[in-house]
């Protein structure tokens, strides 16, 4: 089983043909509301990989909570450590033009108030035949609990290290596997993105522990004690680049879960992030576990 902790969001999208500058005012365009949150995408991209997921999270008592978990709740997630807050659904603000390029800016509200003790709440049942993944949407004191209960049970944890918080680097040694973007990479090991075989290595026998790099387009490259993986991403015309990484993040918790080694479930996520791009929004845009299949089998 894998548990999710982390944020829930209700995405607010203004799909643009240009993104505003600071000051100016761009008429036109569209406006959608999708539920979101990293941790709530990566609940439902674990889901739709074929995994039970429990996700462990808090909304507002505001009439945006139900629309934020209707896919959560419809796609057969766990609910039920959803915490109520007295504080206003998480929300994102997004704006993608039509080149697909995207600003985002998130208010916390609930996913702010989540703390230590959410962690050893919603975590109460955790074993160590289970995955734990954590993102860092919500306060990084709650996701390092989160991240020490799985470490005490013997299961399995992984850390994405988005959006990149300033202590990143002292958080990210207590998971098993971290998952990062370059930009994020560069700046937990400290190196230039150019230096980044050399960056991994570096960091992997400094912690012991295995990091995987998502490259985009290029897929991803992972590296452990057992050594360096790189796999290929599914080429595609990107539409909405925005959940992709959760999606990869999620197929690539359940693959494991499943029993499937390393290079295996990267191969799987690689391809459902790439899927994840072809379609408006987070969460109606991850793919099925067959759609994925159906890539890999082609
Ligand atoms: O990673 C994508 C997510 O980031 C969006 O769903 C939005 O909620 C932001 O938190
Ligand atoms: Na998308």
């Amino acid at each position: 089983m894998i548990t999710v902790f982390g944020s829930t969001n209700l995405d607010q999208i203004g799909t643009v043909t240009r993104l505003p500058k600071p000051g100016e005012t761009v008429a036109g365009g569209t406006f959608s509301m999708a539920p979101g949150g990293k941790g709530a995408n990566q609940a439902l991209a674990a889901r739709r990989a074929g995994a039970q997921v429990l996700h462990v999270s808090a909304v507002g008592a505001d009439a945006f909570a139900d629309l934020a978990l209707d896919l959560l709740q419809s796609g057969g997630v766990d609910l039920t450590r959803m915490r109520k807050a007295e504080a206003a659904t998480g929300i994102a603000m997004i704006f993608v033009d039509a080149e697909g390029e995207n600003v985002i800016a998130i208010l916390p509200g609930a996913n702010g108030t989540i703390g230590p003790d959410d962690a050893e709440h919603g975590l109460k049942d955790l074993s160590a035949s289970d995955t734990l993944l954590v993102q860092q949407e919500v306060p990084q004191a709650a996701t390092r609990r989160a991240l020490e209960i799985a470490r005490e049970r013997g299961a399995r944890s992984i850390l994405n290290t988005a959006p990149y918080l300033p202590d990143t680097g002292a958080l990210a040694p207590l998971a098993d596997i971290v998952i990062a973007n370059e930009t994020e990479f560069s700046l937990l090991s400290g190196r230039p993105i150019a230096e980044l075989d050399a960056a991994m290595a570096d960091w992997v026998a400094e912690t012991g522990r295995t990091i995987v790099v998502t490259l985009g387009p290029e897929g991803a490259r992972a590296m452990g004690p057992g050594g360096a993986i790189t796999v290929a991403a599914h080429r595609v015309e990107p539409v909405d680049t925005v959940g992709a990484g959760d999606t990869f993040c999620g197929y690539l918790a359940a693959a494991l879960d499943a029993g499937l080694s390393l290079e295996d479930a990267m191969r799987r996520a690689a391809v459902a992030g790439s899927l994840a791009c072809l379609k408006p929004g987070a969460q109606p845009a991850i793919p099925q576990s067959a759609d994925v299949d159906a890539v890999l089998a082609g």
